[in-house]
């Protein structure tokens, strides 16, 4: 990635607390070369991803007459929780550290209507010769402690640039409109809460968790009776 001066000299000077505060450490972090060739890596990866999802969404329209997915979120990874996340975990902050380190730099978030929905878009992702699977976290069918659900999947996608091909690591999270719901309300919640959710309000959130999970269920079987009609 051109940056090899940078991975010898860069970590020496953004580690040093006493000396940089969180923005100068963004601003150098992001000054440096291969910073726009890791965004620009990372971004065509996300758009990818993206693409491949809105065609398979596409021609099921076309097959079935109805869409999986009710909608698609893209994102990087801000220079800024790259930086945090690298230390927190003890890894060196580097450009190249953090390309073999994290995996969810490029996220990519797909919200499907009902629960088969998702199974059904991963199997036909995963179908896809050049993508392959790292990672996968079925939070649906174990959630986590708090009640969270999604299917994490890490994936390589290949980015063809001018003069070679680029195999780049991206999280995709499949889950439903319901999940999605619940999701975005409990980071709301963290966030204000400054990350600290009290042990009884924990508890019902998993509550709440665990009643929008039995609607979900409910509603998929809704569809299915549907089906059966038409
Ligand atoms: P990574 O290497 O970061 O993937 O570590 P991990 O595999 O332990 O993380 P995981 O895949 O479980 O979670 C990664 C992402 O999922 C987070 O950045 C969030 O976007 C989402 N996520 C995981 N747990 C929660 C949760 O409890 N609430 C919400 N709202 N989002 C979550
Ligand atoms: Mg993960």
């Amino acid at each position: 990635m051109g940056n090899e001066s940078f991975s010898k000299v860069f970590p020496d000077i953004i580690q040093d607390d006493e000396i940089f505060d969180e923005e100068r450490k963004e601003a150098i972090f992001k000054g440096i070369g291969g910073y726009r060739n890791l965004e620009h890596l990372y971004d065509s990866a996300i758009k990818t991803l993206t693409m491949r999802f809105e065609i398979l969404n596409q021609e099921f329209k076309v097959k079935y007459e109805r869409n999986p997915i009710h909608h698609i979120e893209a994102r990087i990874k801000s220079a800024r929780s790259i930086i945090n996340k690298l230390k927190d975990r003890d890894y060196e902050v580097s450009l190249e550290s953090a390309k073999t380190n994290l995996n969810d730099i490029g996220g990519v978030r797909v919200v499907c209507c009902y629960i088969d929905d998702v199974y059904k878009v991963e199997e036909m992702i995963l179908n896809q010769k050049d993508i392959t699977l790292i990672e996968r976290q079925d939070y649906i069918k174990e959630p986590n402690y708090n009640g969270y659900r999604s299917l994490h999947l890490d994936v390589s996608v290949p980015v063809y640039l001018s003069d070679r091909t680029e195999y780049v690591t991206c999280e995709v999270q499949l889950r439903t409109v319901a999940m999605d719901f619940w999701a975005s309300l409990e980071h709301d919640l963290r966030y204000k809460t400054n990350r600290k959710i009290p042990e009884e309000m924990g508890r019902e959130m998993r509550e709440a968790a665990d009643r929008i999970a039995e609607i979900d269920e409910e509603m998929q079987q809704l569809y299915k009776k549907m089906e059966t009609l038409s």
